[in-house]
């Protein structure tokens, strides 16, 4: 029996004697394409040769594509570990022609609907071994073409060559993108996994017959308004599950029996001490579980990291799904990060990516693990009590509000949810939940006070040229003037407006960068301009006051950005360059960007790394970032092509979208970066750089902040001042600061200690006082003190020890700081066993003669209350109080 990894070099090396070129698999976190969440299909990687848009210099390629499935058009996530054949994460075998055969029969060079056809033949019957009588076909409803192709070149007879519509046999990427009629290869599993309908063959849903391999023949682009347009060249693109063809080939009736998963489900039932079985309602978990962790390891080893947004929320669904599967299994510590090391066993001699991000891979599924594990008992049991209700109730929905709680509190995503409602036959209001969701983002909003200044969605600004790069004054005229969004002829003084212009030299705020300031003018008018930003459709709108005179549609004026302003925010900008270079080189290949600020003030730049950097690495990023700042770097733009830019492994952002021209910005061999803000035109301009602070602001996203240039220089000063007036206030030098500092530590600790050895000697003496005063009320021995200039600990202690003293005694120590007052009552061991006193209990009953908030055990509670009149008005009645004499 050949091994799953045999298997997978038996499927390349078979096309690589085709003529094929074997690529590697793209990541399936997709690092160019912003349009797709996760790698879904080999075919991604090739998207643009069939669009036309890039060429390769071969026409036949070969892979193992990762792949993730578990959104949009091809959502396999609900079928997990219900059935046999299903996984979030999947390899996907391929093999591909690029373009029309350039001759009729030449190696290597592009084939169509024939060739396929015969190459999955002979691989499926003659390489894999696969039994020809378990084999079918199916074919799009109008392709005669690939219906004759099966029956002559291969033998299976007519009736296992099956036509069917759109829906089975027409293969689209998404809503949009290449796409073309397919062929498609599945297998009988055999009777005993059928529903014995007549009507069952392929396609039928009860799990008989499972699709292997999908030939599609790229032929059209589906476009938005769903029309098809043909492709200049046609195309091959074929995918194979391969666990489906380890399945079969291993002769297993089931994905998971294979070499693939069982070393994943041995160690999940060594964790969890049961025995998988397959048929049991247990058996779904383990089978979640197994394939869930392959789809973390993946993801996470292609630098996705749970979030609340976007892929890292995905990573985050699936991972909360795994650890509940957990909880059905009764694990209820961290595992799932324990499995990961068997998926790298499995999978790290084919993608030795993982292998090396092992410990990263690891160490994010703990923490995210940890994280939830907090909450998800306490959610399940919340989920459990609102099922109950609901069932009581005889209702099926789960309300948007509970659906919320849950997810808010207790970190359920909303599938989640959605989940364990099924499996107790209930339905999710997801309405509600959105509702509820966007109440609380509203309520935060407007708690932050948050208006910052943007451009009006709904309208078209004219066309406003950014020409700034390069100079920063510019004669133009005006060619939009807005009030909001109401479009105007004429601003005058005094008038806050908005205006475009025909060119500018002020740079929009955008890509993190904040928008220039400056002025403009002409003899009839001087406008200050507040902020500008980019518009939806890239206009450069100036948010402007009219300070003088007035303005109006076409007149000339000359813009004018406020230089300090913009050469200090391109200084920051061109060091967050350099810091993203210094911390990849420092902490490691996988600091991405997640987010930038940069203004004339200072810097912020959000990236991925899991744990927080230590003063050592600090220091480094710092050093090396003020090393290239001394060695004067020329820092240089170049226009390129997107592909070009790529190649020169110059950094992009993930999810933003480029065009096909791209500016990048390099700073000598350092840094190379895809970014359309401003820069200095050497580091040396930067002066220095400094880091103000870092944290965490998301789980595994970190912020730095820093300065560099004036702004450096005036924090440096900073903390000299502070340096300054810790030396005045010690009467020290600079060099004895520490020392002093130190000396005074150590004098403020013994004066701390022989305060309260005196306080103890104190405390005994007036102990001893004290004791003269309790009076025998009722057989029980009651002390009632007023003690000015106690603090609350001082009084506890007290009350203790006297009550230590007084086993039938109950003891009433109050006290009063700047208006407001405190009792302490305790209650001695004895009185407590007779039950007839508790201190919390009387604690209460002064509170509420008090107006003041008591409580605590029966030995001993408190009260407090602000209005010290109140106190002096009841110490008299205390007595009363206790003994219900009032
Ligand atoms: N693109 C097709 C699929 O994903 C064949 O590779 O099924």
């Amino acid at each position: 029996m050949l091994s799953s990894n045999q298997i997978r070099q038996l499927f390349l090396d078979f096309f690589k004697s085709k003529g094929h070129t074997i690529v590697p698999s793209a990541t399936v976190v997709p690092q160019d394409d912003p349009t797709l969440l996760f790698t879904n299909a080999g075919m991604n990687q090739f998207k643009k040769i069939f669009l036309n848009l890039e060429t390769r210099d071969y026409q036949r390629a070969v892979d193992s594509q990762k792949v993730l499935r578990v959104s949009g058009k091809h959502n396999d996530l609900e079928e997990v570990g219900k059935d046999h054949t299903h996984h979030t994460f999947f390899e996907m075998l391929g093999n591909w022609s690029f373009g029309d055969p350039k001759s009729a029969d030449g190696i290597g060079k592009g084939y169509f609907k024939k060739e396929t056809i015969e190459f999955a033949w002979e691989f499926l019957t003659q390489k894999a071994g696969l039994d020809k009588n378990r084999l079918y076909a199916t074919v799009h409803i109008s392709d005669d073409e690939a219906l004759g192709h099966w029956l002559k070149l291969t033998s299976l007879p007519k009736e296992r060559v099956q036509k069917f519509e759109d829906k089975y046999n027409f293969w689209e990427m998404g809503e949009t993108g290449p796409c073309g009629p397919c062929s498609e290869i599945h297998y009988d599993r055999g009777q005993k996994h059928g529903c014995g309908k007549p009507t069952c063959r392929p396609n039928c849903d009860c799990g008989r017959f499972v699709e292997v391999w999908n030939l599609v023949f790229i032929q059209y682009e589906r476009q938005a308004d769903g029309s098809l347009k043909p492709l200049p060249a046609k195309h091959v693109d074929t995918g194979m599950g391969f666990e489906r063809l380890v399945h079969i080939m291993q002769e297993k009736d089931s994905n998971y029996a294979t070499d693939l998963f069982t070393p994943i489900i041995k160690q999940t039932e060594e964790i969890c001490g049961k025995r998988y079985s397959p048929d049991k309602k247990e058996g779904t978990s383990f089978r979640v579980v197994a394939d869930h962790i392959r789809a973390l390891v993946f993801t996470i080893g292609d630098g996705a990291l749970p979030s609340n947004e976007g892929r890292g929320y995905v990573v985050r669904r699936i991972l909360r799904r795994a650890a509940r599967r957990g909880r059905l299994l009764e694990i209820h510590e961290p595992f799932l990060y324990k499995l990961s090391g068997r998926v790298i066993d499995i999978m790290g001699e084919a993608y030795p990516d993982i292998k090396q991000r092992h410990e990263h891979i690891a160490m994010v599924i703990k923490t995210e693990e940890e994280r939830f594990g907090e909450t998800l008992d306490l959610g399940l049991s919340l989920f459990d009590q609102i099922a109950s209700k609901l069932k009581a109730s005889k209702g099926t929905v789960i309300s948007g509000p509970d659906t919320f709680k849950l997810y808010d509190t207790f970190g359920f995503p909303l599938d989640l949810t959605q989940v364990m409602a099924e499996e107790r036959g209930f339905k999710v209001d997801s309405e509600g939940f959105k509702q509820a969701m966007t109440g609380q983002r509203e309520r935060a909003r407007a708690a932050r006070g948050e208006v910052a200044y943007t451009a009006a969605k709904e309208v078209d600004y004219p066309a406003c040229i950014f020409v700034g790069y390069n100079s920063l004054v510019q004669k133009t005229r005006v060619n939009g003037l807005y009030i909001k969004e109401l479009s105007i002829d004429k601003a005058e003084k005094g008038q806050t407006v908005d205006i475009t212009l025909e060119n500018t030299p002020f740079y929009g705020e955008g890509g993190g960068q904040a928008g220039d300031i400056g002025f403009w003018e002409n003899p009839n008018c001087r406008i200050k301009i507040l902020n500008a930003v980019k518009a939806f459709n890239g206009s450069t709108v100036h948010h402007a006051e009219i300070i003088s005179g007035s303005i109006k549609l076409k007149d000339e004026v000359t813009a004018t950005v406020d230089q300090q302003a913009r050469l200090s925010t391109a200084r920051h900008h061109t060091a967050i360059h350099l810091l993203q270079a210094a911390l990849q080189q420092i902490v490691g290949k996988h600091v991405q960007q997640q987010g930038s600020m940069v203004s004339p003030k200072r810097l912020r730049f959000d990236f991925t790394h899991f744990a927080g950097l230590d003063q050592m690495q600090l220091d480094e990023v710092e050093h090396l970032v003020n090393r290239k700042i001394m060695d004067n770097l020329p820092v240089a733009d170049q226009q390129m092509k997107l592909t070009e830019a790529q190649k020169t492994g110059a950094m992009a952002l993930f999810g933003e979208k480029y065009g096909e021209e791209v500016r990048v910005i390099s700073c000598g061999d350092f840094s190379k970066e895809l970014c359309s803000g401003t820069h200095v035109k050497h580091s040396g301009e930067l002066g220095l750089f400094k880091i103000i602070k870092e944290e965490a602001i998301a789980s595994g996203v970190r912020r730095i902040e820093a300065v560099v240039g004036e702004a450096a220089y005036k924090q440096i000063k900073q903390d000299q001042m502070l340096v300054a007036e810790i030396q005045y206030r010690l009467k020290a030098n600079r060099e004895d600061i520490v020392k002093k500092l130190n000396a005074q530590m150590e004098e403020l600790k013994t004066l701390a200690k022989a305060k309260k050895e005196e306080v103890k000697l104190q405390q005994g003496s007036l102990i001893e006082g004290l004791f003269k005063e309790v009076k025998k009320v009722e057989d029980v021995q009651l002390l009632v003190k007023l003690l000015d200039g106690f603090t609350q600990d001082g009084m506890r202690e007290m009350a203790d020890k006297l009550r230590v003293k007084l086993p039938g005694g109950i003891i009433i120590l109050a006290s009063t700081d700047e208006g407001k007052f405190g009792f302490t009552v305790a209650v001695g061991d004895e009185l407590i066993k007779s039950k007839k006193f508790m201190a919390g209990d009387i604690a209460k009953k002064i509170a509420a003669a008090t107006g003041g908030k008591g409580g605590g055990r029966p030995q001993l509670a408190q009260v407090g209350g602000k209005d010290e009149g109140k106190l002096k008005e009841q110490m008299g009645k205390i007595e009363g109080i206790i003994f219900n004499k009032l």
